[in-house]
């Protein structure tokens, strides 16, 4: 099978479009025949061996940790999955991705396919959807009534925050350049700070949770911010304890995990018209390295998707 692989850490060019072993599911897995991945900017960071000393990548790996396909083989434990179901994940990113034509998976980490998208809409969904799920839900608590400020709100985890979280029932303020504007707003924003014309530090009210997508002086900046009870969740880096406590708060940062559960929920979410998915760009799978050129930009508006079995 065809693969996007990588035998050293490195820039771009390291990824190779090449032939790969098929994997075989073990007893608590299935293999995926994969229609769509995409790409997230943890893709780049694994490439560029950020995360190497957490996880103890084998070389060669296959990149990739949003899939979305079609149930291909089973294995022998396996019993609430059959052979052509359709199925989305983002799967254990310790374990080879889906920047190939077939992965294997373990069979608990997967939901059905949400019905109303294309594969490709499919596979931008979760890794990035349920980053915001678990962030506002999980970790945040945030609850109905409450002021939320999600930072790169045009952003691929940000654009479902926002949604997740008007769909909860909450006031929602959004970061974005001016060109984002728009969408940050369609998507439910009731308040859009341009980042690079104000300090949104000076311009906003208190909030009671934020979603900080940046880290740095930005995050540093936003803590200030928070009312007295308030959370902070970063999916970057760790808040400083002394200035949460400082104002009374609490927070963290937090690795997104596998959730078979929380992807039911999204899905419902969006098979009734509540979410929907925001794409910024399609790639052939032979076009990895334009993907990641891309992706490290920053500048994504959306998700950016890997087609694999073209539509
Ligand atoms: N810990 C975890 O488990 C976890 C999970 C998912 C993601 N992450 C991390 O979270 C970060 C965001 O991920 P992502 O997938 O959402 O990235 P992304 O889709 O690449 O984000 C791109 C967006 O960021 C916006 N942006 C850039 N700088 C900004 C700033 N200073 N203020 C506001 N918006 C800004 C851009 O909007 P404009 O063009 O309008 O500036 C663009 O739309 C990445 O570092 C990723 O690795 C971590």
């Amino acid at each position: 099978m065809k693969a996007i692989r990588i035998h050293a850490y490195g820039d771009v060019d390291t990824l190779c479009y090449e032939e790969a072993p098929m994997p075989e599911p073990g007893p608590a897995d299935i293999r995926i025949r994969v229609h769509a991945a995409a790409v997230n900017p943890v893709d780049w960071k694994i490439r560029a061996g950020y995360l190497a000393a957490l996880i103890p990548y084998k070389m060669p790996l296959t990149l990739g940790w949003d899939v979305s396909g079609v149930v291909d083989k089973i294995g022998s434990e396996v019993t609430h999955l059959a052979v052509g179901d359709a199925v989305y994940c983002r799967p254990d990113i310790a374990r080879d991705g889906s920047y190939a034509e077939y992965m294997v998976v373990r069979a608990s980490e997967v939901a059905p396919k949400p019905e109303t998208l294309s594969h490709n809409e499919a596979a931008a969904v979760p890794l990035a959807g349920l980053t915001a799920w678990q962030a506002l839900f999980q970790h945040a608590q945030l609850k109905k009534g409450e002021r939320v400020l999600i930072h790169a709100g045009a952003g691929g985890v940000g654009s479902f925050a926002i949604q997740f979280a008007k769909s909860a029932g909450t006031h929602v303020i959004a970061t974005a350049s001016s060109g984002n504007a728009a969408l940050v707003r369609d998507l439910g924003a009731d308040e859009f700070v341009d980042y690079r014309a104000q300090r949104f530090e000076e311009v906003l009210d208190k909030v009671d949770v934020i979603l900080d997508t940046i880290g740095g002086d930005t995050q540093a900046r936003s803590i200030p911010l928070l009312n007295s009870g308030g959370r902070m969740f970063s999916v970057v880096a760790t808040p400083d304890a002394a200035a949460l406590a400082a104002v009374g708060a609490t927070g963290g940062h937090f690795m997104v995990q596998p959730s078979s559960e929380n992807l039911v929920r999204i899905s419902r979410l969006i098979d009734n018209g509540t979410v929907r998915v925001v794409i910024d760009s399609v790639f052939p799978l032979s076009e990895a390295r334009a993907a990641h050129t891309k992706s490290q930009t920053g500048r994504a508006k959306g998700k950016i998707v890997l087609e694999v079995v073209p539509a």
